[in-house]
């Protein structure tokens, strides 16, 4: 299978890639209000599971409202659904589509066109919808989104990157926004956190928090990264400088891959693994001694016995992989990265793609962490998850420069 990538690309680089808080319920997630006197603002939490390497959340779209499961992506930022009559005639289509004929709040924009490639070289068609959008409790109004026609993404996706990488000339405002303008939140930010796995093993839950951040999900203290503007000084990408990878072994000797370290890594939630640049790439695979199989299409390990401590288990955990950012290491099992492929486990595929247009960060990466996406004061922060854990702890952060500081510190 292929991996994949949500990473929004534009039309030119696509051609080179291949406090106490008392909660409610809601349909398909929670929102909070901070009840301490002072609060403003609160909280949106919107759980999703992590299914076939996406983060898919419940949304309510129009009146009477439509229910869909979409993909939430930190790598883009368009909003899309496929519609109804795509997922009648198409032969995959998850999540469902929407039929605006049938919500009394549609207004459809025939002549705003929408285009959009991810860096998985799929791409979707369309046109522009403007409708009211429900996720974790809130009901947003005018919210534009595009309805795709054409494509060959089997999913739709809500971008919450930053609103500059729209493709449209004409930018609209994305979920944030209008969670912060109608009152839902008071500062623009989010949490991603990504829970342990279901019983099965095969399910991974976690929860998008708008506005809040929840002190029990992560060790430590928050660790702030200053996003990285573009060369030209733009808010493009969710991106912060990595300073180092490297694996350490079961004796805990360290061997650091050497490239294009101290760059910027988007940190995206629409990818699977990770893409780094080229030299990198080569060093881990010289590293696990990995060769390209024609039959899998991917680097396979074939001492891969070498590198798990749990047969049974099929568990890794001896070997690390770890990325250091200025002020944290986050340290993943090795077990993120590879997958067994024959029963007795001596060959693994090596889940690490290379690209020299950009470095990606993605889902096997984030799930070591606890990540608050800041857009108001353009920084992630970071801290290692907590997994496996029920426990709450969540803060509405205010609007301004010490929201997350005194968010946690309350
Ligand atoms: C979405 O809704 C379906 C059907 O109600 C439910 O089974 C599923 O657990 C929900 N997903 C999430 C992530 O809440
Ligand atoms: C969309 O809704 C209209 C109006 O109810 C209906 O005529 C049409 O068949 C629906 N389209 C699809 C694909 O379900
Ligand atoms: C999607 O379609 C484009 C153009 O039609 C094609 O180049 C690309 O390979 C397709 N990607 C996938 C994953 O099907
Ligand atoms: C939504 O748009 C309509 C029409 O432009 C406007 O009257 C209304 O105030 C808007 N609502 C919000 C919450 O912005
Ligand atoms: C990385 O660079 C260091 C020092 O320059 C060197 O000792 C080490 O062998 C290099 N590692 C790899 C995997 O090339
Ligand atoms: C690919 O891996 C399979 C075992 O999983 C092996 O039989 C085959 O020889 C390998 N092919 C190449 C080209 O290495
Ligand atoms: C892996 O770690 C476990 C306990 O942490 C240890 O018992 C085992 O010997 C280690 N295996 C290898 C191959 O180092």
């Amino acid at each position: 299978m292929r991996f994949l990538s949500l990473f929004s690309v534009s039309a030119a680089a696509a051609a080179l890639v291949a406090a106490d808080t008392e909660f409610f319920f809601y349909g398909f997630g929670r929102a909070g209000v901070d009840s301490s006197a002072d609060a403003e603002g609160g909280w949106i939490l919107v759980p999703y599971i992590l299914e076939r390497g996406s983060l898919m959340a419940n949304f309510s779209i129009g009146t009477p409202p439509q229910e869909l499961s979409l993909v939430f992506d930190t790598g883009s930022s368009e909003i899309w659904m496929h519609s109804a009559a795509y997922c009648e005639a198409a032969t995959e289509c998850i999540g469902g589509g929407f039929n605006a004929s049938e919500s009394t709040t549609a207004v459809e924009i025939e002549d705003k066109l929408f285009s959009q490639s991810y860096a998985d070289t799929t791409h979707v068609r369309g046109h522009y919808v403007i409708d009211t959008f429900e996720l974790g409790g809130a009901s947003l109004s005018n919210q534009t989104f595009a309805l795709a026609s054409t494509g060959n993404v089997s999913k739709g996706i809500v971008g919450i990157g930053f609103e500059a990488i729209e493709t449209t000339k004409t930018k609209y405002h994305g979920i944030l926004h209008h969670l912060v303008n109608q009152g839902y939140i008071a500062s623009k930010l989010y949490s991603l956190y990504t829970n342990g796995e279901d019983e099965t093993g095969n399910t991974v839950f976690g929860s998008i928090l708008f506005g809040g951040i929840d002190r029990a999900k992560y060790d430590g203290d928050l660790v702030s990264l200053p996003i990285q503007p573009n060369a030209k000084g733009h808010y493009r990408d969710l991106q912060v400088n990595l300073e180092s990878i490297s694996v350490v072994d079961p004796n805990g000797k360290t061997t650091a891959f050497n490239g294009s370290i101290n760059t910027p890594y988007v940190l995206d939630s629409g990818t699977t693994y990770m893409v780094l640049p080229t030299q990198i790439v080569e060093n881990i695979y010289d590293y696990f001694d990995a060769e390209y199989n024609s039959t899998y299409d991917i680097h396979v390990v074939n001492n891969c016995l070498d590198y798990i401590a749990d047969l049974q288990k099929q568990e890794f955990d001896n070997y690390t992989i770890n990325f250091g950012f200025d002020g944290i290491t986050l340290e993943m099992p090795l077990e993120n990265f590879l997958s067994p492929i024959t029963d007795d486990c001596a060959t693994c595929k090596i889940h690490v793609h290379s690209s020299d247009n950009y470095a990606i960060l993605g889902d096997a990466v984030l799930r070591g962490a606890y990540v608050v996406y800041d857009f108001e004061n353009y920084v992630i922060s970071l801290a290692p998850s907590k997994l496996d854990v029920e426990e709450e702890d969540i803060v509405a952060v205010r609007s301004g420069k010490n929201g997350i500081a005194e968010a946690v510190a309350s």
